[in-house]
């Protein structure tokens, strides 16, 4: 007897759902999309536990008659399109015909619809693909669906379902990515029984992501508008500055459905490229309007992500009106980039590039050349000629007495460590500079040092943040970190999911030695802040942490997730590039470098150090068999 048989309807439904439902979120989303293309003006949303428990949609849209409200449940039952051709021109959210019966599959449903013309309504109730009779009922024109104890017959997924402020945090960005594409709508969000928002219809974009994100996400946005070769583009920009460390606040909409496209991203970060750190995210709301032939969105199983016919030209576009406006814009230089003369945003290669470091270099090589005192000892080298040969003739800057090491401001832990005595000077390993003079900082950025072999290029910022992040990792060994009251609590505004993440991590918090209370709605005040962070933005901090810990991608384990912050406040407290530094202070980084683990690269793997041989540059300089 043959060992293969066909799957009855059930078990092909419950294996359907599994594509298109994931978690109580994916709920939401299908609901959602049926209400909005139900005609729905005004959708109320209603959660219990985070969604495992109940997820309620109901809307004022067409309704459906008593046989409808049957059909819509069977798998491949769809109002929306007839035959294939249709497939190449969807404009409405849903056209598979799958989400119902999916959700049907995995839970307790009951729908409640009613047509505007209709006299009366209609109710089934379905347990787990198990139909009950169609009853007529009162109810008030348009459609409630309600779906109960999600997977509760599939232990096995229910096992997946995260925590109620996961699952929760998962709503809440699903409600959020359908009212930012819709702010005609008026909805409602509530979780057990509490009202989380009530968005009215009217307000405008701004006016809603305020209310979704927080005003400090909406104000000061930047707006683009364009239309060209087929595409209308919308987005509101943040400021460089207001750039974030996840890519969380960054919303693209193509026909008000929400995506997710690498080409995209890309064309995002490009315009950026050069205005922001590399690894932080600007904040952008984006809406593309394209016809529905230029893209397939049948792809993906929540059609999440599309397929351009032209993504070339979606990219290149996406590229043009962002960097067009940012260009355009005076916008403040931001703080991390060197003060020394930088390339235009655009134009130029990025800070990191190959071949700006290669700049970098040449020029560091010159004015290291230029400065370097005549009888060191060592075979002179000559710098002949080339292009800032000119500037030879000019005086040497005069660098600051050791004496004038600036200490004040610094908390115990991020200072810079003492200057070390000759002894230790004796002790350090080759790299340290014996004698400060040999210590040159270019471009406020970066120590030029004089080594036995030839010489080391180290980026102050990279190796201030590994050491700093070694002593925050030694001192979370031994327990919390000490915990400082600040005189001024600062306030912050949170969106739910935040709020919900402060309460989720608590622990980490309490590791941290950071303190946070409830200080009214949609605020929270930072009362505690770690003593050894003292001199850094608690309100910036803060909200990075936030953001990360409520990024859509989120779910480290517990060990990762402290490491990222450590990095992330080694990184904040870091001295950063553009900094001039006394020689003392110099000297006491490599001093430090030296005692620290792997210094050799900051904590995101980059180089500290870049190491050149005499051998090298001669070689270079076509020196060799002189
Ligand atoms: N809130 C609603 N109001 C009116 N009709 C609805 C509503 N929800 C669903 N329907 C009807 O039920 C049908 C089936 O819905 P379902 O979500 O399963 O499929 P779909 O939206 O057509 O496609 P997809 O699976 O891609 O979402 C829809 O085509 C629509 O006619
Ligand atoms: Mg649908």
């Amino acid at each position: 007897m043959g060992r293969i048989v066909v799957l009855d309807d059930q078990m092909v439904n419950m294996i359907a759902a599994g594509e298109v439902i994931e978690r109580p979120a994916s709920v939401l989303k299908e609901l959602l999309e049926n209400s909005i293309d139900a005609g729905g003006r005004c959708i109320r949303v209603d959660v219990e536990d985070g969604g495992c428990r109940l997820i309620a949609v109901a809307d004022d849209g067409c309704g459906m008659d008593v046989e409808d409200i049957r059909t819509a449940f069977f798998p491949h039952a769809t109002s929306k399109v007839r035959c294939t051709q249709d497939l190449h021109g969807v404009t409405t959210m849903g056209f598979r015909g799958e989400a119902l019966a999916s959700v049907a599959a995995v839970a307790q449903v009951t729908v409640t619809s009613r047509p505007a013309d209709a006299v009366e309504g209609h109710r089934l109730r379905i347990d787990c693909g198990r139909f009950e009779e169609v009853r007529p009922c009162a109810t008030a024109p348009g459609t409630t669906i309600e779906v109960r104890n999600l997977f509760a017959k599939l232990p096995a997924r229910r096992k997946f379902l995260r925590t109620t402020n996961t699952e929760m945090g998962h709503i809440s960005e699903q409600f959020t990515r359908v009212a930012l594409a819709h702010p005609e709508l008026d909805l409602t969000l509530t979780h057990n029984g509490r009202t989380l928002h009530r968005l009215t219809a009217g307000g405008g974009l701004v006016e809603r992501i305020g209310e979704l994100l927080g005003r400090a996400v909406a104000d000061d946005l930047i707006e683009v508008r364009r239309q060209e070769k087929g595409m209308t583009l919308r987005a509101l920009l943040g400021k460089p500055a207001t750039a974030r460390g996840t890519g969380q606040f960054q919303y693209v909409f193509l026909n008000r459905r929400y995506i997710r496209d690498r080409f995209i991203s890309h064309a995002i970060r490009e315009a950026y490229r050069g205005l922001i750190e590399p690894s932080k995210y600007p904040v952008v709301f984006l809406f593309l309007e394209m016809p529905p032939e230029a893209f397939d969105v049948n792809v993906h199983p929540a059609k999440v992500e599309v397929r351009f016919a032209n993504a070339n030209l979606v990219h290149s576009q996406v590229l043009a009106a962002l960097r067009d406006k940012l260009l355009s814009m005076n916008l403040d230089a931001p703080g991390m980039l060197p003060k020394a003369p930088v390339p235009p945003p655009m134009s130029g290669p990025p800070p990191g590039d190959d071949e700006a470091r290669r700049q970098r270099i040449a020029q560091a090589m010159a004015d290291f050349f230029q400065k370097r005192p005549s009888g060191g000892g060592q075979r002179p080298l000559e710098f002949r000629g080339g292009p800032s040969g000119s500037r030879l003739s000019g005086p040497a800057p005069q660098e600051p007495a050791p004496s004038s090491f600036p200490t004040p401001a610094r908390p115990e832990g991020t200072a810079l460590p003492e200057p070390h005595g000759p002894s230790t000077a004796d002790q350090a390993p080759a790299g340290v500079p014996a004698e400060p003079s040999r210590l040159l900082q270019i471009h406020d950025s970066y120590i030029l040092v004089q080594t036995p072999e030839g010489f080391d290029i180290v980026d102050q910022h990279a190796l201030h943040e590994r050491i700093l992040y070694e002593r925050l990792c030694r001192k979370l060994a031994d327990g919390p970190l000490m915990s400082q009251r600040l005189l001024m609590p600062e306030i912050l505004d949170v969106s739910d999911a935040q709020a919900e993440a402060i309460h989720a991590h608590a622990a980490l918090f309490e590791k941290l030695g950071i303190e946070i209370a409830p200080f009214g709605p949609g605020t929270v005040a930072v009362q505690s802040f770690p003593a050894l962070l003292a001199d850094i933005d608690v309100a910036g901090f803060v909200r990075d942490l936030l953001d990360r810990l409520t990024a859509r991608e989120a779910g480290l384990d517990a060990e990762r997730l402290l490491h990222e912050v450590l990095d992330m406040a080694a990184c904040k407290a870091a001295i950063k590039a553009g900094q001039p530094l006394s020689e003392a202070e110099m000297a006491q980084l490599l001093a430090d470098k030296a005692v620290v683990e792997r210094a050799s690269r900051c904590p995101h793997g980059r180089p500290t150090t870049l190491r050149f041989t005499l051998a090298e540059l001669e070689k270079q300089f076509k020196r060799t068999g002189f």
